[in-house]
């Protein structure tokens, strides 16, 4: 039987486990219901499970043999504050919460991948880590888990992200950076406030605030290059609450995003530069953060994505060149460290309302493709 067929003939079982961690989504580091629901299923298979990892809710799991370079495969456990507008079923028993990204379906595709390697884990030559991290959005729970030596030993690593924009089945296996470096900048300009109409008696800082802005669209459109791919985006604006008050500080923030980490690095340090340098020209303070962590780019290392694409071709019918996005994701700190191969699976299906963006309340998937997504991850880890 070929790891495909293993996989479509646990199809059902997988789509009972996805159905079953959509109707309970969890927000990033609350994963608790989660954890206990995949520890349950995991130790049903036989397989112990190490969990209160990554501030409690992460957890790992060792198959195959005890020595040996380790083949980590990846799924993230956090859900988006969304509230589900799909109408499914099994739609999201908690307003306020969705699984949006479809990390449902990556957790039941890594439960299939598990169950097929514990059948098979006599024929495993390398040991295999199964990883499920909490706070994949925006909480960097990789990173946490990363800092707790989840991939000592570990000679590669694999993921995978279901895909609206990619057909039903397709498998997206894209090299160099797939996913940009992402992270998020708050800006407060201060000055001092006064009556609107005595401006010469205040510090105005919305002009200057104004100028931030404009000044900052120069990184990407000046000092990039244009065969590069950053993006800038102011997103927040806040000043003062009256006609006729000068207020004495501005809140600006927003989010700050590359293909390249060294260029990534040089956007956060310009925006520092130039909204300072604003500020002081115009007698202002001005303080400028990066709050929570900035994620690297996610970048497929060539040994790693061979490997995807050898088993691909051989066994999945083949695989596409996937398109490189702005967003971004924290599997990037895991293949920073160790060769790692992120693909994307296709979930889109005009027909069946499958092709709607992520992120959004109408978010669906394409049930039939996760069989797909276990069967790369078994094949990753065998070595196929
Ligand atoms: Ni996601």
């Amino acid at each position: 039987m070929s790891i495909l067929q293993a996989t479509q003939g646990i199809h059902d079982w997988i789509i009972e486990h996805r159905r079953s961690l959509h109707r309970m989504p969890e927000l990033a580091y609350r994963e608790e219901r989660t954890s206990a629901y995949l520890r349950s299923v995991l130790e049903g298979l036989g397989i112990e499970v190490q969990g209160g990892l990554g501030g409690g809710t992460g957890m790992i799991a060792d198959l195959g043999p005890k020595v040996g370079r380790r083949i980590a495969l990846r799924a993230d456990m956090d859900a988006l504050p969304i509230t589900e507008d799909t109408g499914l079923d099994f739609a999201s028993e908690t307003p306020g919460a969705m699984h949006a990204c479809g990390h449902d379906s990556h957790m039941a595709m890594l439960l299939g991948a598990a169950r097929v390697l514990k059948e098979r884990e006599a024929e495993l030559k390398s040991p295999v880590r199964l990883i499920f991290q909490p706070a994949e959005e925006g909480g960097a729970g990789a990173k946490r888990m990363l800092d707790e030596g989840v991939l000592e030993g570990v000679e590669r690593v694999f993921g995978l992200h279901v895909w609206p924009g990619l057909a039903s089945g397709e498998v997206g296996l894209r090299d160099g950076a797939f996913l940009a470096s992402a992270g998020f900048f708050e800006i407060t300009i201060t000055g001092v406030g006064g009556h609107a109409a005595m401006p010469n008696l205040a510090i105005d800082p919305v002009p200057v605030a104004a100028q931030v802005i404009t000044n900052l669209q120069n990184i990407v459109s000046r000092e990039r290059d244009p065969f590069g791919a950053n993006v800038v985006s102011i997103t927040q604006l806040q000043a003062g609450d009256a006609y006729n008050v000068i207020p004495r500080e501005v809140k600006l923030a927003g989010t700050l995003r590359s293909l390249s980490l060294a260029e990534q690095d040089a956007n956060a340090e310009r925006i520092r530069e130039i909204t300072t340098a604003i500020a002081s020209a115009h007698r202002c303070t001005a303080e400028v953060s990066f709050p929570g962590t900035i994620y690297p780019p996610t970048v497929n290392h060539p040994g790693a994505l061979a490997i995807a694409r050898r088993f691909a071709d051989a066994e999945l019918g083949g695989w596409v060149h996937n398109p490189q996005t702005m967003g971004g994701e924290d599997f990037s700190f895991f293949a920073q460290e160790v060769p790692g191969c992120f693909a994307a699976l296709g979930i889109g299906d005009r027909a069946k309302g499958t092709d709607v963006s992520l992120h959004n309340p109408k978010f669906r998937v394409d049930e039939d493709a996760l069989p797909v997504g276990a069967a790369l991850h078994v094949g990753f880890a065998l070595g196929v």
